[in-house]
């Protein structure tokens, strides 16, 4: 069976997140919700995920999983936020925990962090299944981007995550810590070996002037087309563009509170004895 998606771009970190459902009235699961968050002010909003939640409520969908494809670095996750107006799990990759090690030492957070992935309500391996309603779920593991980050199979759509973007923008970044050129390359052969006729619903766009911005292609469209891993490209090529490439980027605005909150499953970090919650800015270490 496969799935109606609906999906939902912010223009203000280029990130698509999508509802994945069987039919009206219902399951679904959300792809990557976001928190907004204005780094001038340090106030968080939830006028993005509210769009997610009135659609949600509009189609009288029952809310199952909020999936997390990584510990994204451009924003920060909506996912408790949905959970606490439509309940559902909030999962994410299993290697999380290795995100969550690093992490913990760039911001020396405080000694009751848990490296081990608790703070979510599920981790998924590659391989694992799951239900969402009437449709199967697939979790494929897709490294190189972060070390953590899995891509969702739903029938005939794939929800990537960051290893792809639309073929004129081509793909993501590896100079995170814990990512790998090298892995990212073989993580999209891994899709790019899937049906050629597979929808492919992307994490993000950042179109080229003169082009709206785009999120859905197919596994065929990417092969053809992709400007970094159109077939014939090889993994050395694809590495040295790549890392020739990165070095060039600056680091996105909010990786410092992006990663702080979303290693957390997107709680904000405790409250201090006045009752106000801090995020850290290491200084001199990205
Ligand atoms: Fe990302």
């Amino acid at each position: 069976m496969n799935p109606a998606v609906q999906s939902f771009f912010d223009p203000a970190t280029w990130t698509v997140s999508h509802v994945v459902y069987d039919r009206p009235g219902g399951s679904c699961a959300i792809v990557d919700p976001v928190l907004d968050y204005d780094p001038k002010s340090g106030r968080t909003g939830t006028a993005s995920a509210q769009k997610l939640a009135d659609f949600v409520r509009e189609q009288r969908l029952t809310l199952q999983w909020i999936l997390e494809t990584h510990a994204h670095a451009d924003h920060l996750t909506a996912a408790p936020w949905l959970q606490a107006q439509l309940g559902g799990a909030v999962a994410i990759g299993h290697e999380i925990t290795k995100v969550q090690g690093v992490f913990d030492k760039v911001f020396h957070l405080e000694p009751e962090f848990r490296q081990d992935g608790s703070q979510f309500d599920r981790l998924l391996a590659d391989g694992e299944t799951f239900a969402i309603g009437a449709l199967q779920a697939q979790v494929l593991a897709v490294p190189g981007h972060t070390p953590a980050c899995v891509a969702y199979q739903v029938g005939d759509a794939v929800f990537t995550g960051d290893t792809l973007f639309m073929p004129d923008v081509g793909t993501a970044r590896c100079d995170f810590p814990g990512g790998d050129a090298a892995m990212l390359y073989r993580s999209v052969r891994r899709l790019l070996a899937l049906p050629p006729a597979t929808r492919l619903y992307l994490c993000h766009d950042y179109p080229p002037t003169g082009r709206e911005p785009q999120w859905e292609c197919t596994v065929a469209d990417q092969r053809a087309h992709n400007i970094h891993v159109h077939d014939g490209v090889s993994e050395a090529d694809f590495v040295a563009m790549r890392t020739a490439r990165d070095a060039t980027l600056e680091m996105p605005t909010l990786i410092l509170p992006a990663i702080q909150v979303n290693i957390r499953a997107g709680q904000l970090p405790p409250a201090e004895a006045n009752g106000v919650r801090y995020l850290k800015i290491p200084l001199n270490v990205l």
